[in-house]
């Protein structure tokens, strides 16, 4: 599928499918985006001395490397998983601008997120252990009870309504810790009864610039 950058609207960059009309993150801005709904509802969310996440559309990694920053920042030793089937390519990584934006010292942080190897857990930094899998969410086995934190983050509902189905959603509460919570940036209805009658309960939170709701749903 061909791949476009675009600038959204803090300046920071994301990818755009044409044929399908949807992007990685908000057009209102990616880094504002992900930083209000995975990084302060998100990892903020807990206040433990260490923290397991799973995240769902690996993608840019644009939430690992935030993630990564503040596990520096606020001293919590972090267990990064996730998933994707369809590894971004280096030309399009070297043409997403986050390190220029958030600082270019870490601009090593980021490569190393990127160049580690699929399928296996690397040391990233001394607080943040990484494993990449490339994988569907579909054939992706959970640990039972394993996650306090799932980042949600996969195209919405009307590209993959799959991924927002009670099956696939059933999945990810098997996945999370009782007490550990799903957050994501969608807030579409149909996706929050299905929460509901997985056995989530279901809180809408003001969502980033542009969007009136995010979700987050606790085991
Ligand atoms: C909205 S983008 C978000 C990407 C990423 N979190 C980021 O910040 O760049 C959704 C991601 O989910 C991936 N994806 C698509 N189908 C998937 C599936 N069945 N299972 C897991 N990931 C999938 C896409 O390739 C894409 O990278």
């Amino acid at each position: 599928m061909q791949q476009k950058i675009i600038l959204t609207k803090d300046g920071s960059s994301t990818i755009f499918l044409p044929e399908i009309k949807e992007t990685y993150h908000s057009k209102y801005g990616a880094i504002e985006e992900a930083n209000h709904v995975f990084i302060k509802n998100g990892l903020n969310f807990f206040h433990k001395s260490s923290l397991k996440i799973f995240e769902m559309g690996f993608g840019t990694g644009l939430n690992c490397l935030l993630t990564a920053i503040k596990s520096i920042e606020i001293k919590v030793n972090i267990e990064y998983s996730t998933v994707e089937p369809y590894p971004i390519t280096r030309k399009v990584l070297n043409d997403l601008n986050y390190t220029s934006i958030i600082g270019d010292k870490y601009f090593d942080l980021y490569n190393k997120i990127h160049n580690v190897n699929w399928e296996s857990r690397y040391i990233i930094s001394q607080n943040f252990s990484l494993k990449k899998n490339q994988s569907t969410i579909q054939d992706y086995s959970f640990k039972k009870q394993y996650f306090d934190i799932i980042f949600y983050d996969a195209f919405g509902p009307r590209v993959q309504p799959e991924l927002w189905s009670v099956d696939v959603l059933q999945k990810n509460y098997f996945g999370l810790r009782q007490g550990g919570i799903l957050v994501t940036y969608c807030a579409q209805g149909q996706f929050k009864r299905n929460l509901k009658k997985i056995g989530f309960k279901v809180l809408s939170m003001p969502g980033p610039v542009g969007k009136r709701e995010m979700t987050i749903a606790m085991k």
